[in-house]
């Protein structure tokens, strides 16, 4: 009779284990299961899309989480040019405002140019110097290679950093970077990124790009439907051309202009707002998310019935 360990092919596998330190008693995980509880972005208009519920009386009310969920793995995806890098900058300089340390992992420009546009950044949003060449640390995948081919390498030199600095934020810019030259690996890599993140308690941000033919609006991105599938939730940004008259009434701006869309894909760690928002880029390179297509409209009706009521 077959040896119930051995596979068809004849090879003998090593007999099944009971894995006993990955077996536990809810009541037991204690104080390592996190408190609900927000991270402000820094991004005006995004804090209060996430929302919590919390009991009175027993009766439930829905409360504004005030940013994103601490220790979640968020995917901020879009195609080229929708704003991305802009997000996580200003996600990492408010963190470093508060005083809290953020790793900003860069794979697509080198720390010095990325650092440039945030000291630009910080001007804007307020928060001194000081704060941020104290709290952020980089890992400069661009100008090395190495940790860009060589995923272990890459997690060895974050733990590092984590350890060092006591890091509570990781932003990796872009994760696409790590495997765009090998997109079937994309669901390994991010799967490893993720686990290590979740490990070290990490609020991270993963900034993801989207191939010009991925469906604009969904958390789809180079690598399929990994990244979005993998970590705890997915923003998508991004842009369109005001094209036609019923884009025009829409959007309720010219022919030729360019509007820019926001939406959030999915949260599994918290209630949020699922509307396709507006969202606009200052001037001063700030990124701020605007209302829902739904409130333009409702505000559009009814400005247009209290003109009809004024004539
Ligand atoms: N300092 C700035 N001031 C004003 N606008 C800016 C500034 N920096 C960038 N922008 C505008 O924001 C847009 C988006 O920039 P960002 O670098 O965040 O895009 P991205 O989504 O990261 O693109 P990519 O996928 O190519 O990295 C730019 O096209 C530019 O119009
Ligand atoms: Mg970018």
């Amino acid at each position: 009779m077959k040896d119930i360990n051995e596979r068809d092919n004849g090879d003998v596998r090593e007999r099944p284990e009971v894995c006993e330190e990955g077996i536990v008693r809810l009541s037991e995980i204690g104080d390592k299961i996190p408190k609900i509880e927000g991270v402000s972005t820094g991004i005006e208009g995004l804090d209060e899309l996430f929302f919590k519920t919390e009991w009175e009386k027993k009766k439930p009310f829905r409360v504004s989480l005030g940013g994103i969920p601490r220790y979640s793995v968020m995917n901020l995806t879009g195609v080229s040019d929708t704003g991305k890098s802009l997000m996580v900058e200003q996600y990492a300089i408010k963190q470093a405002g508060k005083g809290e340390k953020v790793v900003f992992i860069t794979v697509e420009s080198p720390a010095a140019f990325v650092a440039m546009g945030m000291k630009e950044r910080a001007k804007v949003m307020g928060v001194e110097e000081e704060k941020i060449d104290e709290n952020i640390i980089f890992i400069d995948v661009a100008s090395h290679t190495r940790l860009r081919e060589d995923l272990p390498s890459l997690l060895a030199t974050l733990a590092h950093v984590i350890k060092t600095y006591k890091i509570h934020h990781t932003i990796i810019d872009s994760i696409t970077g790590l495997y765009e030259h090998k997109e079937m690996m994309a669901r390994v890599i991010v799967r490893r990124v993720f686990n290590f993140l979740k490990k070290w308690y990490q609020t991270a941000l993963l900034v993801s790009q989207k191939r010009s033919g991925h469906e604009l609006m969904s958390a789809e991105a180079a690598g399929g439907y990994a990244v979005g599938h993998i970590v705890d939730g997915t923003m998508v940004l991004y842009k369109e051309t005001i094209d036609s008259s019923y884009k025009e009434r829409l959007y309720g701006l010219p022919i030729g202009e360019i509007v820019r869309l926001f939406r959030i894909d999915g949260c599994r760690l918290t209630g949020h707002d699922t509307y396709i928002h507006v969202m606009e880029i200052t001037e001063k390179g700030l990124v701020k998310i605007g209302p829902s297509l739904l409130e333009l409209l409702q505000q559009r009706t009814r400005t247009k019935s209290k003109k009809k009521l004024i004539q």
